[in-house]
């Protein structure tokens, strides 16, 4: 055979694709196809309309059918550098439910070249090679904002140490709305850690964006961070702090109670002084309103007693399973397919 020409074999191997027919051209107009999600500072009340919109939709889809083919042949990677059950899974199911691929590196990056020192930038650019979206989390501020620099595909922050967890915030707004049908005009309290929650963070910073009172409760070492509030103020929000749960519990919309984050302190003895802080009871929900919500980011170490867990108002459950259909929407949003 001479040199350039093709042997009988090459030459009839059928085509295994028609990639004419295959190709879809992806849906950009909602302006998220492609997009890193980094922090809340990228919606507004129009775009967090749609996603829950896209939500609600993949609700009903999951309920009536289980699942559908949406991101079939596209895959996720899963890079968790930080502890996490909710996160990773939602995000695991969400993709498994939308005909989709993952690599999960949630069960300790030890397992993962991270343990042999490879770098983040590395660790992204490689992991790129083989998936369209990549979901980190990760113990350093500004972490998914330096993986997203440095990957050429869609970068979701799914935690940066103390700064943000912004899809933890949509699914957070979302249940809100989905218990209360509502935003505008509630009175929302954060209670516990708001210092290093970065749920807290989030969702506060989602919620300036609306007309709501919004109350901080907690000890005076845990209080919410000065640039946070100043935003918050600076939107003009009816804002109020103080250390106990009792000064609210009767007006409160919305209670979202939170852990204290043991691992961001570096004295233990501080942890212990605020660690059982505050606790709701049944007998602290006799003196709230009928129709309160009790969510919680989870995991729970002893602020909400079990023993809430039957009443109805206790939403921190339904707020998981929310999570699901939220990063659903957002999957399929980035893909270009929502
Ligand atoms: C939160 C987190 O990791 O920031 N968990 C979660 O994602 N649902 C809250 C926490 O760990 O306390």
């Amino acid at each position: 055979m001479k040199e350039g020409e093709k042997s009988d074999m090459l030459k009839d191997r059928p085509r295994l694709f028609d990639l004419d027919d295959l190709e879809q051209k992806p849906t950009t107009g909602n302006g998220f196809y492609g997009k890193d999600i980094l922090s809340v500072k990228q919606f507004d009340p129009d775009s967090l309309a749609y996603i829950f919109d896209v939500a609600e939709e993949m609700r009903e889809m999951v309920r009536r059918v289980g699942g559908a083919d949406l991101l079939k042949g596209h895959v996720l990677t899963c890079l968790f550098y930080e502890p996490s059950t909710r996160t990773s899974s939602s995000f695991i199911a969400a993709m498994a439910r939308l005909g989709g691929g993952i690599i999960p590196i949630t069960q300790g990056v030890q397992f993962s070249s991270v343990s042999k020192g490879e770098s983040l930038p590395d660790t992204i650019r490689t992991l790129e090679q083989y998936s369209d979206v990549i979901v980190l989390r990760h113990p350093d501020e500004g972490s998914a904002k330096m993986a997203a620099d440095y990957a050429a595909i869609p970068v979701m922050n799914a935690g940066d140490g103390t700064g943000e967890h912004p899809t933890q915030a949509l699914l957070d707004l979302f249940t809100i709305q989905d218990e209360l049908d509502r935003i505008d005009g509630l009175h929302i309290a954060m209670v516990g850690d708001l210092r290093f929650g970065r749920t807290v963070h989030s969702l506060t910073r989602l919620l300036a964006q609306y007309n709501v009172k919004l109350s901080f409760v907690s000890p005076e070492i845990l209080r919410l961070p000065l640039v946070i509030m100043n935003d918050v103020r600076d939107a003009g929000l009816d804002v109020r702090e103080t250390h106990s749960v009792a000064d609210i519990i009767e007006t409160a919309d919305v209670l979202y109670v939170t852990r204290v984050q043991k691992e961001r302190f570096s004295e233990l003895s501080q942890y212990d002084a605020v660690k059982d802080y505050y606790t709701i009871t049944p007998e602290l929900m006799e003196r709230a309103q009928d129709n309160m919500v009790v969510m919680h980011p989870l995991p729970r170490v002893g602020e909400i007693a079990y023993s809430v867990d039957g009443d109805p108002r206790a939403a921190y459950f339904r707020q998981v399973q929310n999570g699901m259909y939220i990063r659903m929407a957002l999957l399929a949003a980035v893909l270009g397919k929502a």
